[in-house]
């Protein structure tokens, strides 16, 4: 059922379905830490207290709409964005973020490899409210 059901679909079609909805591994949150230290410390907070940086702080970025992090000095690109950041959409971003919200001013261009991607959004969920 499965197989026949791909085969119908024509491949142009099934090839912007795999383009919307990127591959989303299980994420492992040790990883995810060191993933987050190499890639996104630099100009990311994970602790609240800390506040923002470079960009805005992601202690509970989860759950929060897009552009909206008290204080934080947002592109219009991503204040105009009207989605909330499920793990899904930072998925989405974090494969191709000018793809997904056009002219953010965001200097990372994301990463091709689903589990480095699934790791580092597992390590945010675990710092959520902290
Ligand atoms: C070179 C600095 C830099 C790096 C590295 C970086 N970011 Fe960002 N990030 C930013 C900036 C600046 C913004 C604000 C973008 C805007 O306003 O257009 C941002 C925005 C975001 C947002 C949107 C937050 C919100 O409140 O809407 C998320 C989510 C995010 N970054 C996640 C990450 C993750 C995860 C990593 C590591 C994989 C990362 N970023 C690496 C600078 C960076």
């Amino acid at each position: 059922m499965g197989i026949k059901f791909f085969a119908s679909i024509p491949p142009a079609i099934a090839a912007a379905m795999i383009l919307a909805a990127p591959a989303m591994a299980q994420g492992n949150v040790k990883k995810g830490e060191t993933v987050y230290e190499e890639y996104c410390a630099a100009c990311h907070f994970e602790f609240k207290a800390n506040g923002n940086n470079v960009g805005p702080n992601l202690s509970s970025v989860i759950g929060r709409k897009a552009g909206t992090f008290k204080g934080y000095s947002y592109s219009s690109s991503m204040e105009e964005a009207a989605h909330i950041w499920t793990e899904a959409a930072l998925n989405r971003f974090l494969s191709g973020p000018q793809k997904m919200v056009r002219g953010n001013i965001m200097g990372f261009d994301g990463f091709d490899d689903a589990n480095m991607r699934a790791d580092v959004i597992a390590y945010l969920k675990q710092q959520q409210g902290k």
